[in-house]
């Protein structure tokens, strides 16, 4: 899968790319990451990518002309992809999207800076805006981090099928909690049944805890799962036993 990611900062990204399961999925050739420094398509000497906003206040406004270039340029190139911007005002990030993107062959992410773009890109060249939380950060390059990265764990090879199939957010429930050696940490035992070598047992307890952790932390997940026909009977005696109302 390829990301082309069209910053003010590209310099942002190292670290990020540089390092861990990133890292290692570029090497595979499973993902290929590629920066676009918006300021190389501004055609006056001083690179001005930023201008004053018309009706004057506060902070800089991205100008059309170099991220409309940069956009168009790298577009020119196959696959098609969306071009996406990051903003606060954007559909927010979920493991559905996350899910729905990975399965693109290619996604542009547009990194937004100052006080944002020159509307008209956005009713223009822009085709789809994301949001990774209701907060505002300085710019859209942390964001765009954070789809590359919820997005590249969820192509085929990144990483082990196993590890997302039963993990917070990917079918309506919290992931169960974990644990590792030593068996008995400051006093803490894990629990028994989980060193019990019975399967079965095993994954009895894993869903239950799913079920508990998501009640106590986001009921309204819950509630979801069960309107989307995701819970079963088992689940719902469960769930009555530890006193939910649906
Ligand atoms: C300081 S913000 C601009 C905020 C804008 N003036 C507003 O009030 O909506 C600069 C850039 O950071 C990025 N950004 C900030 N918060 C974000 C968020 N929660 N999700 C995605 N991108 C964000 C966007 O690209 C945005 O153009």
């Amino acid at each position: 899968m390829r990301f082309d990611i069209l910053t003010l900062f590209p310099a942002m990204f190292t670290g990020p790319l540089t390092e861990s399961i990133l890292k290692r999925a570029q090497q595979a050739g499973l993902l290929d990451v590629r920066l676009h420094d918006i300021r190389a398509w501004a055609s006056d000497k001083h690179r001005t990518a930023d201008d004053a906003p018309y009706g004057g206040g506060a902070g800089m406004v991205m100008k059309a002309e170099p991220l409309a270039a940069c956009i168009r340029a790298v577009l020119a190139e196959e696959p098609p992809a969306p071009v996406i911007l990051m903003s606060p005002d954007g559909e927010l990030l979920t493991q559905a999207i996350a899910q729905e993107l990975a399965r693109a062959p290619r996604l542009l992410l547009v990194c937004g800076h100052y006080e944002g773009l020159d509307e008209r890109l956005r009713a223009t060249l822009i085709t789809r805006e994301l949001s990774v939380g209701d907060y505002v950060l300085t710019g859209g390059e942390l964001a765009a981090m954070v789809v590359v990265d919820a997005v590249a764990r969820l192509v085929p090879g990144v990483i082990d099928a196993a590890s997302t199939a039963e993990e917070s957010h990917s079918d309506g429930l919290l992931e169960y909690p974990h644990y590792t050696r030593p068996a008995i940490w400051e006093g803490l035992p894990v629990p028994p049944v989980l060193v019990s070598g019975h399967h079965g047992e095993v994954a009895k307890w894993r869903r239950h805890e799913r079920l508990r952790r998501t009640l106590a932390r986001r009921p309204d997940l819950l509630a979801r799962a069960y309107a989307d026909g995701q819970l079963t009977r088992a689940d719902l005696l469960f769930l009555a036993e530890l006193g939910w109302e649906r």
